[in-house]
């Protein structure tokens, strides 16, 4: 078994607020900035699209088929590329057993570092299922109430299920006055934010690229935020290369509280 290898399901109980971008940007950004051995299982039953990302359209074998029994998980792999490797839902919903998944995505530990569950936006047996399979669970959240009130119940339903939570990823922040802020979404949910992605047309230009936004245009905010997000979740550090950032953080005073939260997470601090 890999040393360090975990399980981490990514959720939320509200749809369209990024899990699956940020199950193939994390998933990337592991595999091509830090070598680490990553598949990324696409457990959104009802409504897979993870493969989409990748340009996967038609997968002959899939996480149904082997939830269904009938291939084992190692015939349902896909390999992007020598480090990032997926597991891809089918559209044809075929009858499964969600709770499964837990077995099944607990062979990967042999051959993978991590291992990154998609998850379906729905409180039912698909999302229970992946919280129950995984080691740590990353929420993904967005800058408004009726996001924040879902977010606080799945915090919620993950700490029933015990599954400790290993921080929120706020995403499609547009930096606006009325959107909530880090500390306010924090506060109301008892966890800390370990990574704060912008609003940028990036992100859906790149799933029209079938690439994930790290690979496609990896000097952007977005990327680089992600490849810090991800650096976080290893126990790593990922330095902006760009010299803007690098000239613009001498000068800054006040850090960002995700960057804070992050050197805790390193120091074994936050948990
Ligand atoms: N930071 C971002 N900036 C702009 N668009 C984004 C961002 N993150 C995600 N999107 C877009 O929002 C849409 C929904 O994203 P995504 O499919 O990742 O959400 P999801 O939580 O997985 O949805 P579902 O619950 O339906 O599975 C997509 O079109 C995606 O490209
Ligand atoms: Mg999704």
């Amino acid at each position: 078994m890999s040393r360090e290898s975990k399980i981490i399901g990514i959720i939320s109980i509200k749809g369209g607020v990024g899990k699956t971008s940020v199950t193939a940007n994390i998933g990337a950004a592991l595999a091509q900035e830090f070598n680490k051995n990553v598949i990324i299982v696409d457990a959104n039953f009802s409504a897979p699209n993870l493969g989409l990302h990748f340009g996967l359209t038609q997968p002959s074998v899939t996480l149904h088929d082997v939830l269904s029994n009938k291939v084992d998980i190692g015939d349902a792999i896909h390999e992007y590329d020598k480090h990032l490797h997926l597991v891809p839902g089918s559209l044809l919903n075929e009858k499964i057993n969600p709770y499964a998944l837990r077995e099944k995505v607990k062979k990967l530990k042999a051959y993978y570092d991590v291992i990154l569950l998609d998850s379906s936006p729905n409180l039912n047996d698909e999302l229970r299922a992946v919280m129950l399979a995984s080691d740590q669970l990353l929420v993904v959240t967005n800058p408004d109430f009726p996001t924040l009130s879902t977010t606080m119940h799945a915090v919620k339903v993950a700490r029933q299920k015990r599954t400790p939570i290993v921080g929120l990823v706020l995403n499609r922040v547009r930096g606006k006055s009325f959107e909530l802020s880090v500390e306010e979404i924090e506060e109301s949910c008892g966890v800390p934010i370990i990574g704060v992605l912008p609003e940028a047309i990036t992100m859906p230009e790149s799933v029209a690229e079938t690439t994930p936004a790290t690979l496609y245009k990896p000097h952007t905010d977005v990327a680089v935020e992600f490849k810090k997000i991800a650096a976080a979740l290893i126990d790593a550090r990922y330095r902006d290369p760009r010299f803007f950032a690098q000239f613009r953080n001498l000068f800054r005073t006040d850090p960002r509280k995700e960057d804070v939260n992050r050197d805790m997470m390193r120091k074994g601090i936050l948990y």
